[in-house]
């Protein structure tokens, strides 16, 4: 055991905008005991998602915030460091993916939100990211939500985020052909080298209407958006007859309230809906967690033999997790931001 007290991060003031480091505590307690039924996990990767901040409360969200004085939520990959439940043993490893073993060093469970995973067959931080949550975000946007014609052209919007870069890529996996958006020369450059996709476009850059439109020859039949702000329009025009767009995300808003500065191009949004008839959906991937089986089957293998890269952002230690958090609001992070914390 690395540790004999439990290092848990709580929420202690709601930001306004983008989080700070001062809105988290680090407070230590006993490490727990587990009762009949239970078990106690240590964990060694802690998840960061946008979720996190939502859960911060102030955000652009219909989502419940967490209490002040509580553990922040989070997805976690840890070992069993005790066990009594049948269904683990001390050194099992697992996932804990309904999120609430939590920003800490160690967590009890009954079982129902932790699931064995084989550290053998694929790198632990891919249950995190494409075979976690975020990966299973992006499959069913792309699977579930839409029923999108193979073999078209998708669009994926912050495409070298955590779930952009599952979706560009399960795109290819399944037969499409991808473009992907993000900021900056670097990460239109990790798409095209890393990633696969068959075009990346930055639209932070001067000239990103006029690359869009080179790298849409047969325009857009599917768009996996993730942002929620003034890229969406313009992908607009290019847009055919019929396309289908899963709204996955809004990462742009979560830190914004109040009035959106910019144009209203709410008219625009509402003519192409009408006259290309489009199907947009929204979803919440909680929604769809029994697909996990089918995910896990269809994906696990891509991942183990690289068709599917589990890109990450790794930083080390529970304790730079709140000055490290911020830096998902600023561009600066690309794929799935992760706390190797022990
Ligand atoms: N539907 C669901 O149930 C579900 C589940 C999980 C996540 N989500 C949502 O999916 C979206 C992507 O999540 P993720 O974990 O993959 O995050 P992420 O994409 O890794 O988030 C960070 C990236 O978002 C991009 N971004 C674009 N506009 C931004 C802005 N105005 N402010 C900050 N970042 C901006 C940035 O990339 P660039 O540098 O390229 O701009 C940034 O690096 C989020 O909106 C999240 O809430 C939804």
């Amino acid at each position: 055991m690395s540790t004999q007290v439990n290092r848990k991060i709580v929420l202690v003031a709601r930001p306004h905008g983008d989080p700070k480091p001062s809105d988290f505590e680090i407070q230590k307690e006993e490490v727990p005991t587990p009762g009949e039924g239970q078990v106690l996990v240590r964990n060694t990767l802690v998840s960061m998602d946008p979720f996190n901040r939502i859960l911060m409360g102030n955000a652009n969200s219909d989502q419940a915030p967490i209490e002040l004085g509580d553990t922040m939520f989070g997805f976690t990959v840890a070992v069993v460091e005790q066990s009594n439940h049948p269904g683990f043993a001390a050194g099992d490893r697992v996932t804990g993916f309904l999120g609430t073993t939590g920003w800490q060093d160690f967590a009890l469970s009954d079982g129902s939100d932790i699931r064995l995973v084989d550290p053998e067959a694929v790198p632990l931080t891919s249950y995190l990211g494409a075979l976690g949550v975020t990966g299973l975000t992006a499959w069913v946007g792309l699977t579930k939500v839409l029923n999108p014609k193979p073999g078209g052209t998708l669009v994926v919007t912050a495409a070298a985020g955590a779930v952009g870069s599952a979706a560009a890529q399960i795109g290819k996996l399944r037969g499409y052909r991808v473009v992907g958006i993000a900021g900056g020369p670097e990460k239109t450059r990790h798409l095209l080298e890393n990633l696969g996709v068959d075009a990346a476009v930055d639209y932070k850059a001067d000239d990103f209407e006029q690359k869009l439109a080179l790298a849409l020859p047969d325009g857009i039949d599917t768009i996996y958006e993730n942002v929620g702000a003034s890229q969406f329009p313009i992908l607009l025009p290019h847009v055919n007859l019929g396309a289908q767009i899963a709204v996955g995300g809004v990462m742009s808003q979560i830190t914004t309230t109040g009035a959106f500065e910019g144009p209203n191009t709410l008219p625009d949004v509402l003519r192409a809906i009408f006259y290309k008839d489009l199907t947009v959906r929204g979803f919440n991937v909680t929604k769809f967690y029994d697909f996990y089986p089918e995910f896990l089957a269809e994906l696990t293998p891509a991942v183990a033999d690289g068709r599917l890269l589990s890109t990450t952002h790794v930083i080390e230690g529970l304790e730079n997790i709140p000055t490290s958090f911020p830096d998902m609001f600023t561009g600066r992070v690309a794929g799935k931001m992760i706390a190797k914390i022990a």
